[in-house]
């Protein structure tokens, strides 16, 4: 008796630990400092997300941190820096010991009628050439392991070029059918992995501060409730805040000259 219940405990031990795995789920938000990165961060953990938090600003980071009811990870990292950042979300997810979502965030913004070069590379930079990385990182690993859940935020301007940014939303149009073809490649090969497009309209946060010319505003924290409720729901689409779809449809359909007449 003694001997089958000795024999009994690593089974227990082996129980209990594989519990804990199932259970536990991972996610890695890029672009968690601030704005709506960061309110998505504490509404995941909230929910028992096991997070891993990025961003340039390592002291908004630990402050999050500080908030975060789960358990969490930090990494300073600048997607503007590819390759290096490609290593430091591998070792992140490594230290982590696991990745069922990531959110990929992180973006610039520039106001830049006049085509300033240097505000062009910045969010080429970061919201092309980051995005892409870090993507081929998190959907490779996905598909190794047979599952995951890929969120990027886009913008309700990858619907249509605006003189006011030209190169941000091409940037953010890259960013949508870049999208669409890994959904395609997924679905086509079988794999159970959900990619969701966000495309969010105007939301109050450090990107929009002073912008004139807003309507139809939410905050950064309602804005992240609505992209968590499209992540529960496995959306391959959303729209925040979700009466944008109203813009979406006028940005995808209205023709130049009513277009152009309503758009000043
Ligand atoms: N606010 C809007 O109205 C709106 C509308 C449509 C789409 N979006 C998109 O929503 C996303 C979040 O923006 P937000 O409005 O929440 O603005 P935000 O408060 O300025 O947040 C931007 C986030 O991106 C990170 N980031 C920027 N450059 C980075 C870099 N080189 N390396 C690593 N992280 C970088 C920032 O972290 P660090 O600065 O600490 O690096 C920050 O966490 C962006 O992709 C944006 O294009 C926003």
């Amino acid at each position: 008796m003694k001997k089958i219940l000795l024999l009994c405990i690593p089974l227990l031990f082996c129980n209990t630990y594989t519990h804990t795995r199932k259970t536990d789920r991972y996610a890695i938000v890029i672009g968690a400092t601030s704005g709506i990165g960061r309110e998505l961060a504490k509404i995941l953990s909230k929910h028992k997300y096991i997070v891993g938090i990025t961003g340039r600003r390592a002291a908004l980071l630990t402050s999050l941190q500080k908030e975060l009811p789960a358990k969490s990870y930090v990494q300073t990292m600048d997607v503007a820096q590819p390759e290096k950042a490609m290593r430091q979300l591998e070792n992140l997810i490594d230290q982590m010991g696991g990745l069922d979502l990531i959110v990929l965030n992180a973006g610039v913004a520039f106001v830049d009628p006049e085509l300033d070069w240097q505000k062009e590379k910045q969010m080429i930079d970061v919201n092309v050439s980051g995005f892409t990385a870090l993507a081929s990182v998190a959907i490779n690993y996905f598909i190794k392991q047979e599952h995951g859940h890929f969120v990027g935020i886009s913008s309700i301007g990858a619907l249509r070029g605006h003189w006011y940014s030209p190169v941000y939303n091409a940037t953010k149009a890259y960013v949508s059918l870049f999208m669409d073809g890994i959904r395609t490649k997924v679905n086509k090969d079988g794999y159970p992995i959900t990619i969701t497009d966000i495309q969010p309209g105007f939301i109050e946060t450090e990107m929009t501060q002073g912008q004139q010319g807003m309507f139809w505003q939410v905050s950064a924290h309602e804005a992240a409730e609505q992209i968590y409720a499209a992540i529960v729901s496995k959306s391959d689409h959303a729209y925040v805040a979700k009466k944008w779809r109203v813009v979406g449809w006028a940005m995808k359909y209205l023709p130049d000259w009513l277009y152009n007449l309503v758009d000043c």
